[in-house]
């Protein structure tokens, strides 16, 4: 085989397609019932938004991101659309409260696996100003009404605070001297970056499940940040919605304040998390804007469909194929297909001028559900003979007969 798609991406073909677009149509509904409009932004934008936004000692930032030059100016694909939707939101000068959503392709050059592409498809929610912990509360609960309106049971919630900066600059002394004691074990990108962004070892795959017992974030929250995350696990709880806290939850971003949360599904191996998100109260300000509160989640979709299983079912085919014999005939057969069309019907057709037996393989083949016999003799008594492809019986109509599949 000459070309191959680039590694870690993937091609649709119709039966996910429909799949995708039934996972979006549920989404749309549920998203507009909370309020949520969606928006599209590009999919690259400058390097530097991604770099401010995301932090320079992130993994995406510091080995994931697919970057272009063009001029002056260096670009990168988005591998995220938090930076994105605050960018709009700036930039187009939306009004706060603003909930948005987004559904569409992002990128990172991560190494890939089953779970992990190089171009996924994200669902995405932010909402811009408000800064209550109902709002978070709020968001959880609309993921967890998605997963289980595409059929995931068995989703988990885990939850963590990271409070405001002051916060982390008094845990990060406790954490580094801690860390310090643990040097020599820890992984060479963790030690690297330990001065710059201690946090990064806690959630890091290889050293974060060995440092069980370190200092936890939540023991240093502010009062403020303190009542919110008692007020967010109030609200969640008066839900009916379990979590779980689980104190080495950063997230691999540097965005976010206060709540951080994942959504982990049963049967994705080793990339279990099928979604995650949280608090991002300083970002705005930090983008150039006013202070504005901020939280939102994404989704990742292919993880989305490992979890549901593999795709399968029945695949339904047209709901009707006009077969056609003798050039009246065809002629009329391409008239009637193209009304039956403009009533919204799936109709195909033999391209080819093939015997009618031909035809009828086809229309099989094609999973037709019914197939419209145009011939000499019920073109002289102006009726359609009809077919049913599952059952085999036969009929005559009348044209006008067809209003529906
Ligand atoms: P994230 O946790 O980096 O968060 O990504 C969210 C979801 O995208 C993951 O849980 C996963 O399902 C999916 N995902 C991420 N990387 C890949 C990949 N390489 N292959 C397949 N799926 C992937 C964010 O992106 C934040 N922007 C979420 C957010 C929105 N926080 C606040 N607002």
């Amino acid at each position: 085989m000459k070309y191959q798609r680039p590694r870690g991406t993937k091609d649709i073909l119709p039966p996910e397609h429909a799949e995708r677009q039934a996972i979006y149509e549920k989404a749309r509904d549920i998203l507009r019932s909370y309020g949520y409009r969606f928006i599209e932004t590009p999919v690259f934008e400058k390097l530097e938004l991604f770099v401010r936004s995301i932090g320079e000692t992130t993994d995406i930032v510091e080995k994931e991101m697919f970057t272009f030059a063009r001029g002056d100016e260096t670009y990168a694909l988005r591998p995220e659309g938090t930076a994105g939707a605050v960018r709009a939101f700036l930039e187009e000068r939306m009004s706060a409260p603003a909930k948005v959503a987004y559904w569409g392709p992002f990128f990172r050059a991560e190494r890939p696996q089953k779970g992990r592409l190089r171009q996924f498809t994200q669902l995405g929610v932010e909402c811009f100003g408000v800064a209550s912990f109902l709002l978070d509360a709020e968001q959880i609960e609309i993921a967890l009404r998605l997963f289980e309106a595409w059929g995931i049971r068995e989703v988990e919630l885990l939850l963590n605070s990271i409070g405001c900066p002051d916060d982390r600059v008094r845990y990060r002394k406790d954490l580094l001297a801690y860390l310090r004691e643990k040097e020599s074990e820890l992984c060479e990108d963790c030690t690297r970056r330990l001065d710059k962004n201690p946090v990064r070892t806690l959630d890091c795959k290889t050293d974060g499940p060995r440092l069980a017992d370190a200092p936890r974030m939540t023991d240093y929250l502010c009062e403020d940040c303190g009542r919110h995350y008692a007020g967010l696990k109030e609200a969640l709880t008066e839900r009916g919605i379990a979590f779980r806290e689980e104190p080495g939850l950063w997230r691999g971003l540097d965005y976010y304040t206060r709540t951080v949360f994942e959504f982990v599904a049963k049967g994705l191996g080793a990339q279990s998390s099928v979604g995650g998100g949280g608090r991002y109260d300083l970002l705005v300000e930090q983008m150039g804007g006013p202070r504005t509160p901020a939280s939102g989640w994404a989704i990742g979709i292919e993880r989305v469909q490992i979890a549901r299983g593999e795709v399968g079912g029945h695949f339904p085919g047209p709901d009707y194929f006009v077969v056609s014999i003798g050039p009246d005939a065809r002629a009329q057969a391409i008239r009637l297909a193209s009304d039956l069309r403009a009533r919204g019907l799936w109709v195909e057709l033999d391209y080819e001028d093939d015997k009618p037996g031909k035809q009828l393989k086809l229309a099989d083949r094609l999973g037709a559900r019914k197939a419209i016999i145009m011939g000499e003799e019920e073109l002289a008594r102006g009726v359609l003979k009809l077919k049913d492809m599952t059952t085999g019986e036969e009929g005559f109509v009348r044209p006008d007969e067809i209003t529906g599949p």
